[in-house]
């Protein structure tokens, strides 16, 4: 796996010298917000030897360099999902890859269902902890002493620091941001109402298929993590609607404006 991750490295920096301070996870709905930045260099995934390559329909794969006002950046637009069919190793690689480039802050976002009764589809919730005993540990195999220890501490994966100021700039843009525990499921199917009352009485507020693995491999690796999911829907039994990614889609289309406004605010101010 290391010379994987050295291969893809080597394969970026052919492309590029860019050292970036922030990176940034674009989930659902947000893909196009990389379009918007000071872009300096855009990589397909494709383009980068042994890089696990998405599939699903309206996910881009690639990575944008570029700026956010003065901040260096790297951006995924597209993710790898353990539900393509990659090994959880493979599913990190992009998030490791970019913490090797140079960057030292992690902003993930994603849609996620809403777990917690007092939610609504459009909200945004904080990411302040995480379970992921639905899905296998990406740090699961031997350990890349390189990048981390073997049994790394996980007791502030979202960093406290980060999550201050996600509230401070999540109040300057008049946005009440929710706070909670996202819990990953492997998909690509949504949960069972069984299994969403499973992860609330496990404390979960928020149910999602990816995140939570990039969070740890980041983590793992020394980044200061931070996240933010958009409730695109009530997850399943809560809402008596049958669940769609369609729904999923037009949430987040619907606040990508504010959720843009807001990621902006954050990466300026980490
Ligand atoms: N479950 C899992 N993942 C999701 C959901 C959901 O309800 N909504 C958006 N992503």
């Amino acid at each position: 796996m290391y010379n994987k991750l050295m291969n893809c490295l080597g394969s970026v920096k052919e492309k590029i010298n860019f050292k970036p301070e922030v990176a940034l996870i674009l989930g659902s709905g947000l893909g196009d917000y990389a379009d918007e930045i000071k872009i300096e260099q855009t990589i397909e995934y494709t383009e980068i030897k042994d890089f696990p390559v998405s599939t699903v329909k309206g996910h881009k794969g690639r990575f944008v360099f570029g700026y956010i006002e003065k901040t260096p950046v790297v951006i995924m637009q597209g993710r790898v999902h353990y539900y393509e069919g990659y090994q959880m190793s493979d599913v990190v690689l992009p998030t490791r890859l970019m913490g090797m480039l140079g960057a030292q802050k992690i902003l993930l976002t994603n849609a996620a269902g809403g777990v917690n009764p007092s939610y609504h589809p459009g909200d945004f919730m904080m990411i302040t902890d995480h379970i992921t005993t639905g899905v296998p540990s990406p740090l699961i195999g031997p350990n890349l002493d390189e990048l981390g220890t073997r049994f790394p501490d996980m007791s502030e994966v979202y960093s406290k620091r980060l999550q201050n100021v996600i509230k401070n700039c999540a109040k300057d843009c008049g946005i009440e941001i929710q706070e909670g525990v996202y819990v990953q499921f492997t998909g690509p199917n949504y949960e069972t109402p069984a299994e969403v009352r499973l992860a609330r009485s496990w404390g979960g507020d928020a149910v999602g298929m990816s995140t939570a693995c990039e969070a740890m491999a980041a983590r793992h690796m020394g980044l200061e993590v931070c996240g933010i999911s958009c409730i695109t829907n009530m997850a399943a039994g809560i809402s008596k609607a049958e669940l769609n990614h369609k729904e999923v889609q037009e949430t987040a289309d619907r606040v990508a404006k504010s959720f843009k406004e807001l990621v902006t605010k954050i990466i300026v101010a980490i």
